[in-house]
């Protein structure tokens, strides 16, 4: 008799599992960050723990820390982290009753940092936000480690990991035919650090024939950069027209786009245009340099009322009574 068996893969995360959000997804300096634990059943009683991950190679995991605060959890569903400035990975669960019974842990989520910091930096080679899927793409990780991990984290919220496809050799992972759309990518080490993040886009070469060359890494203020646009067949095309956000600022016969001193205002999303084809567009990030203007003014007045103030203390002191 033909039997037959039904085989049913469900994708419905556990009824018990907490959603984990984090915001914003990137840092900015100075912002904190802001968690929200979301459980199925919100009713009272449930508190909630979190917690921050350090990556732990040797079990493919990671290790969970409890955040500084009430290690009997805390009642609100959202917690506030403060001064965070690399990439870091969160997760949360609840907890209610006496005993007290847990959910599961959350998926970890993660806050990304673009700025390079030596103790781990993924490097992209070549340097360049977007690829053509027929490209060999190499992410390469350095730091105090001997030992890396490459995660990524696309557009639908999927992570995966560069050995899942076990084209990791050493601290490098060729991305070639894998790794399709765009998505976020980061390094973890065997020390348990995090590496800066990148944005990769990976083209279909069937619908975009050209693609934008803009900087993988924010670029500093007053540093020049220069975006260009290719073919498939790597050509430098020369009459490229540029648009910034939409609007188009540069149609003229140059080939690349010079900003010989970016500042804050030239960031966000650039595209190419060659020949009535138009690439897609890519972020640029501009990092601002340390101690603003007003900051320095600020220190100014306080040292000059210091001075005032003492020589005030000093002309009264020796006023002969
Ligand atoms: C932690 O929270 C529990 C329950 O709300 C409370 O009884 C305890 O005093 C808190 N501990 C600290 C150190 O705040
Ligand atoms: C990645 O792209 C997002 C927008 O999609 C942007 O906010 C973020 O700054 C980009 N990161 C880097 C390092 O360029
Ligand atoms: C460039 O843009 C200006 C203003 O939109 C327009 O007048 C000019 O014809 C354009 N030049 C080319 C080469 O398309
Ligand atoms: C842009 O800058 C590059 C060097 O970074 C230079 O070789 C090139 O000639 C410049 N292009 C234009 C159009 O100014």
């Amino acid at each position: 008799a033909g039997g037959s068996v039904t085989l049913t893969c469900s994708v419905n995360p556990s009824p018990d599992k907490p959603v984990l959000t984090v915001s914003p997804s990137w840092l900015s300096p100075g912002a904190s960050v802001t968690l929200n634990c979301e459980v199925e059943h919100p009713s009272a009683g449930w508190r909630f723990y979190w917690y921050k991950t350090v990556p732990d190679l040797s079990h493919n995991s990671y290790i969970y820390e409890l955040l500084p605060g009430n290690s009997s959890g805390t009642e609100q569903d959202s917690y506030i982290v403060h001064g965070q400035t690399h990439t870091a990975g969160y997760v949360c669960r609840a907890g209610r009753g006496d005993p007290v019974f847990y959910t599961d842990n959350s998926e970890p989520k993660f806050v990304w940092s673009g700025d390079l910091h030596p103790a781990a930096s993924l490097t992209v080679n070549p340097d360049r936000v977007q690829h053509f899927y027929s490209d060999s793409v190499s992410l390469s990780c350095e730091g105090n480690s001997a030992e890396w991990r490459v995660k990524r984290f696309n557009e639908h919220g999927y992570q995966s990991d560069c050995s899942d496809w076990r084209r990791m050799t050493g601290s490098t992972c060729n991305m070639r035919l894998y790794w399709y759309g765009n998505a976020v990518y980061w390094c973890e080490s065997g020390s348990g650090e995090f590496s800066n993040a990148v944005n990769i886009t990976v083209q279909s070469d069937y619908y975009y024939d050209i693609i934008l060359v803009s900087p993988v890494h924010p670029v500093t203020e007053g540093e020049s950069v220069s975006l260009g646009c290719r073919f498939r067949t790597e050509e430098k095309l020369s009459s490229v027209f540029f648009y910034h956000n939409d609007k188009l600022i540069q149609n003229d016969t140059r080939q690349e786009l010079n900003i010989s001193a970016v500042s804050k205002s030239d960031e966000g999303f650039y595209k190419c245009q060659w020949s009535g084809r138009k690439s897609a567009q890519s972020w640029m990030s501009v990092k601002v340099l340390c101690c603003p203007r007003s900051a320095f003014k600020f220190i100014l007045i306080i040292i000059s009322l210091l001075l005032l103030f003492l020589t005030f203390h000093l002309v009264v002191i020796n006023i002969p009574h």
